[in-house]
């Protein structure tokens, strides 16, 4: 899809209300090189995961793009990954669905390579959605993958195609089970309740024990039970006396060591990941076409990193496990992009600025400044008049906060002219059109780690008098 003036739109106003979040949360990582998460205040209790955090999460702060994959039954259907729930399908018709999900051989194998491509540096995939079917070859219900249609194991295919690319290993696990007989009865029936959390541990140790070393257990949907009936402090404390160096996520109903934002990149004052689709939903959705561009994709990416977080991004295969073609296409485009521009996006800092420009995006590494630049600002008419504007296509920056030693365009190596007084950076002499697609970055060496920020220049430009000063 191209970046059409809707897309182009939304995604302004999504800048804008990111922006707001940016204010106040990157002031928070601005003095630090690596955002070391504060502890979560809502958390009342000491927390147990704080010791190791630092050291666990250093990979992940690095990684900052990730691939989901939602895959399960519901992919027969082709209706999205709520159709159980939401079209109030009975059970033992949504059960003839196991006996007709059939996945190729090999298709973990292609996502991974995928992902790899893509510049993923990690993948995390639903060993059991909320429609209860498990994707192993579990002891504990024949409702799972290695006894019905696939006949094997498909989380050890999984986890095998990950690391044969060097790709770090998430599981998603949904706590919330449509399927199983006391999921629902647990949340008034103590006997049903113990049952079925005993069931919904025994599960995750079977994960956590058969496939060697687990990077990520993205928890999901903790309802209907609250932390303490699902016994979630100690569901924790199994999975790291399992897996010491795993990172989890806080949908378990405690903090674990990161936020989720959905759909929305909203930064926190601790790690923090976006997870988000590629169109609409998180499941194979074989008529929907709103897909987001490479454009998009490479923004939010990038906004994402600007703002000290990681990028979970998903695809929904189909029942046989083939991704759809127009998330393969943009995927690609996105790994191309990112070939050249990584070290923009890789490792960053969360630091570089507190304010986005009209055109433009930050990140910075050490003393590099990268300037995201996703409308090349060339030929303005104002030109003609404002010698601010002249040569053809000045990149303009208020608010740079360390002085600028050199800058060249990231994809070519051209050097690019400029020139930097209190208020402004300009860079000048860059080609007419954009010389990277969907994206040109800039990178500029400082004297110290660069902080942008816009606002910090409104007091400092030379005010004459009211009405035209000159
Ligand atoms: C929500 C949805 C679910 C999806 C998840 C991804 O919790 O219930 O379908 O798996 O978000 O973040």
């Amino acid at each position: 899809m191209d970046w059409s003036e809707s897309s182009r739109r939304s995604f302004l106003k999504q800048l804008s209300a990111a922006g707001a979040v940016a204010l106040t949360s990157t002031a928070a990582h601005a003095a630090s090189p690596v955002p070391v998460p504060n502890p979560d205040p809502a958390q009342a209790t000491p927390d147990p995961l704080a010791a190791t955090r630092q050291q666990r999460m250093a990979w992940w702060h690095e990684a900052k793009f990730g691939m989901f994959i939602h895959w399960g039954l519901y992919s027969v259907i082709g209706q999205h990954e709520w159709a159980k729930e939401v079209e109030g399908i009975p059970i033992p018709q949504y059960e003839i669905l196991a006996k007709h999900f059939k996945p190729k051989p090999n298709a973990a194998r292609d996502w991974a390579r995928l992902a790899k491509r893509a510049g993923q540096k990690y993948m995390v995939m639903t060993s059991k959605h909320h429609e209860g079917f498990c994707h192993w070859d579990t002891k504990l219900t024949d409702y799972c993958a290695a006894k019905q249609g696939p006949g094997r194991d498909l989380v050890r295919e999984f986890v095998d195609a990950a690391r044969a690319e060097g790709l770090r290993v998430g599981f998603y696990y949904s706590l919330m089970d449509w399927h199983h007989p006391d999921g629902i009865r647990c949340a008034t029936d103590p006997e049903a309740r113990t049952r079925f959390v005993d069931y919904t541990h025994g599960l995750i140790r079977e994960l956590m024990t058969h496939y060697g070393k687990i990077d990520i257990l993205w928890y999901d949907v903790d309802q209907p039970l609250t932390p303490e009936q699902w016994r979630a402090a100690d569901m924790n404390r199994m999975v790291f006396e399992l897996q010491p160096d795993i990172v989890v996520n806080n949908r378990n109903g405690l903090p674990g060591d990161f936020s989720t934002p959905e759909h929305k990149i909203q930064a926190d004052n601790r790690a923090w990941e976006t997870c988000d689709t590629m169109n609409l939903g998180w499941g194979y959705q074989k008529n929907d076409t709103e897909w987001k561009s490479a454009k998009r994709i490479v923004n939010d990416l990038t906004t994402c990193a600007q703002q000290g977080g990681n990028y979970l991004l998903n695809v929904g295969p189909t029942a046989d496990g083939s991704v759809p073609e127009e998330s393969v296409r943009v995927l690609e485009q996105v790994g191309a992009w990112l070939r050249t521009n990584g070290e923009a996006i890789y490792g960053t800092d969360g630091g570089a600025s507190v304010s986005f420009g009209n055109y433009d995006n930050f990140t910075r590494k050490g003393n590099t400044l990268y300037i995201h630049v996703y409308f090349w600002p060339a030929g303005t008419p104002a030109a003609q008049w404002l010698s601010f504007y002249q040569s053809p296509t000045v990149v303009a920056i208020g608010g740079v906060q360390a002085k600028s030693l050199s800058a060249r365009v990231l994809k070519t190596g051209q050097p690019i002219q400029f020139t930097q007084d209190k208020t402004t950076l300009r860079l000048t002499g860059l080609p007419a059109t954009a010389p990277d697609d969907p994206v040109t970055v800039l990178a500029v060496e400082c004297d110290a780690p660069p902080v942008v920020d816009h606002h910090s220049i409104r007091p400092l430009w030379p005010r004459s008098k009211v009405g035209i000063s000159a």
